[in-house]
């Protein structure tokens, strides 16, 4: 993987990645990975986590696959307990599991809007939680990613409860860095644009998707792997001045308010 970053980087931290078996969370692993870090990759599926895991493997770094429901805290527990006996103690969280639903606000299932705050934005809480209760405890502080996104920032058809619950995100990434900065916890979140994963593929194929990319500026979505200069940044100390800030990395999207 070329990098504008040492391959060194993140040598001798132990990373969590949730939402680790497909997307951006895949690629944030194995970027971590490429860069030094040994990475605990979280999510519900194990066979998709093993994919992301052999992928790191292969490439000569060191990951572990560990089952993880964000929306069960004894699960959440679990899994860190799993990751810390077997790595050590994670100093750096990317906090990335997410749900999004098309669905419009008038015929919004309950069970639905439920279903993405309990993953977005509970699942998030009780993730970062957990990772400074350990950080605190051990004494040994640490960075926290949360994964948020530009619709936490802006406004799109279809999307409600999927952008309220990163707008939450949003506003807890300052929360938390407020609170916890007295414990040498830095907390920052990236907000993506559009990136093609399975996500959004479909849609971002369509004729909206096609009419969405004349709004952004750079006239293209983005790939997983545009999203590693602002990842290596906020998970290293390269950023050891940065906290509470949201990056958006987005072609350009937010600055047009069209
Ligand atoms: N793609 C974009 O354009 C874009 C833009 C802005 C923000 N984002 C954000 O980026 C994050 C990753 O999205 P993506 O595009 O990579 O989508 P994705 O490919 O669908 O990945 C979502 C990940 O979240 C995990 N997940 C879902 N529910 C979970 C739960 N209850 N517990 C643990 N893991 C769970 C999934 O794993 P399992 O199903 O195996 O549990 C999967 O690994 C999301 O927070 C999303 O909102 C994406």
């Amino acid at each position: 993987m070329t990098s504008f970053f040492r391959d060194d980087l993140l040598a001798d931290r132990v990373a969590l990645v949730t939402g680790a078996s497909s997307g951006l969370g895949r690629r944030f692993a194995e970027a971590l990975a490429a860069h030094g870090a040994t990475v605990a990759c979280c999510a519900r599926r194990p066979e998709k986590l093993a994919e992301t895991v052999n992928t790191i493997t292969a490439a000569g770094g060191q990951a572990l696959a560990v089952e993880m429901d964000v929306t069960d805290r004894d699960s959440v527990a679990d899994a860190f307990e799993t990751a810390d006996r077997a790595l050590g103690q994670v100093t750096i969280l990317i906090n990335n599991a997410g749900l999004a639903s098309t669905d419009r606000a008038i015929d919004l299932e309950p069970a639905v809007w439920d279903q993405i705050m309990a993953t977005n934005l509970t699942g998030a809480w009780t993730v970062a939680q957990r990772a400074a209760k350990d950080m605190i405890a051990a004494g040994r502080p640490g960075t926290i990613v949360n994964i948020a996104s530009v619709l936490g920032l802006r406004q799109s058809g279809g999307v409600m409860p999927y952008a309220v619950s990163k707008a939450g995100v949003v506003q807890m990434t300052r929360s938390l860095a407020l609170e916890w900065a007295r414990h040498g916890i830095r907390v920052n979140a990236i907000a993506p644009g559009y990136i093609e994963t399975d996500l959004n593929r479909e849609f971002l194929e369509s004729e909206g998707g096609q009419t969405l990319m004349k709004r952004i500026p750079q006239r293209r979505f983005g790939k997983p792997e545009d999203l590693d200069g602002a990842l290596l940044l906020l998970s290293s100390d390269a950023s050891d001045f940065m906290t509470g800030e949201v990056v958006a990395v987005d072609g350009g999207h937010l600055v047009n308010t069209l």
